[in-house]
């Protein structure tokens, strides 16, 4: 499909999923979270089982391409890497973004179309993909936002930052996004919520998110 076709598709899909005909709409949610666990671990642990899944997840992923790259390593600075994220925060995220937890106006629409199944193999396909870092313009304020993460971060997001479960990975995120989302966290706007991150966001300066993002972003 050229990009040209599944442009249109995605906006088409867009468009239905937010017209008024679909008010009605009911968030069918991914399976409990130890049961998610326990599916992973069957399709990590066998070979033929990951394959699949990842090819499954790549076609149920033709339309996310556009914003987030071939293999989930976004165009653009403001759109966030898929790649290397763990594949429990990615379902979590798709289902956030489902029942209203989380809000975005591209992603709130587009991920009414995904079938459970569909979102559990993208979210496999994306883990797997390798994600390369971008070089940090300034490397001494990187270096004292490496201190700040080890000190208010580092607990939950790990030592490398790649995170676990529903805990995002942040090691080669991109640096606009990360900026954006740990406003939205400070805020309180309800585009994005969590208990653990608003109140950690919420002793964050501007200057130390920008310093912290660039930190993050640079890290392999
Ligand atoms: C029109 C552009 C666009 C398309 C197409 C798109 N996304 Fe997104 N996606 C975004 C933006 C922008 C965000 C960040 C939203 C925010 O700031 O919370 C995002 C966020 C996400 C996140 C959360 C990532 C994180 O680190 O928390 C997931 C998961 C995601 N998208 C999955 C998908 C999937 C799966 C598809 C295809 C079915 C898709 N997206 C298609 C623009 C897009
Ligand atoms: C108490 C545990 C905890 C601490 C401490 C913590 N985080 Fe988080 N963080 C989380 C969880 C859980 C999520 C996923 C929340 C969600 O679902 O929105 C998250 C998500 C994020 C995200 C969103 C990632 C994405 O892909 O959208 C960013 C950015 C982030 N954290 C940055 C930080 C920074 C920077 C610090 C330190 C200043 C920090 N976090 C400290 C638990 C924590």
């Amino acid at each position: 499909m050229s990009p040209r076709t599944s442009l249109l598709l995605f906006w088409s899909l867009f468009v239905l999923g937010s017209a008024p005909a679909q008010a009605a709409y009911t968030w069918i949610p991914s399976a409990p979270p130890q049961e998610i666990e326990a599916r992973l671990a069957r399709v990590q642990a066998d070979a033929g089982a990951h394959k699949a899944a990842i090819a499954a997840g790549k076609r149920a992923a033709f339309f996310c391409v556009n914003c987030h790259g071939e293999t989930g390593v976004s165009a653009l600075d403001n759109m966030p890497n898929l790649a290397g994220q763990n594949a429990f925060y990615l379902l979590t995220q798709i289902d956030k973004f489902g029942d209203g937890r989380r809000k975005d106006a591209f992603m709130s629409g587009l991920v009414k179309v995904l079938k459970p199944d569909d979102r559990f193999n993208i979210a496999v396909f994306y883990a797997s993909q390798p994600v390369p870092p971008t070089p940090a313009k300034n490397p001494v304020q990187a270096a004292a936002a490496g201190k700040h993460f080890a000190r208010a971060c580092l607990g939950c997001h790990g030592v490398k930052a790649y995170g676990t479960r529903e805990v995002a990975r942040l090691a080669g995120q991109r640096s606009a996004y990360l900026i954006a989302t740990l406003k939205n966290y400070r805020s309180g706007s309800g585009l994005r919520s969590d208990s653990r991150m608003t109140g950690v966001a919420q002793k964050l300066s501007d200057a130390e998110i920008v310093a912290l993002a660039a930190y993050l972003g640079a890290l392999p």
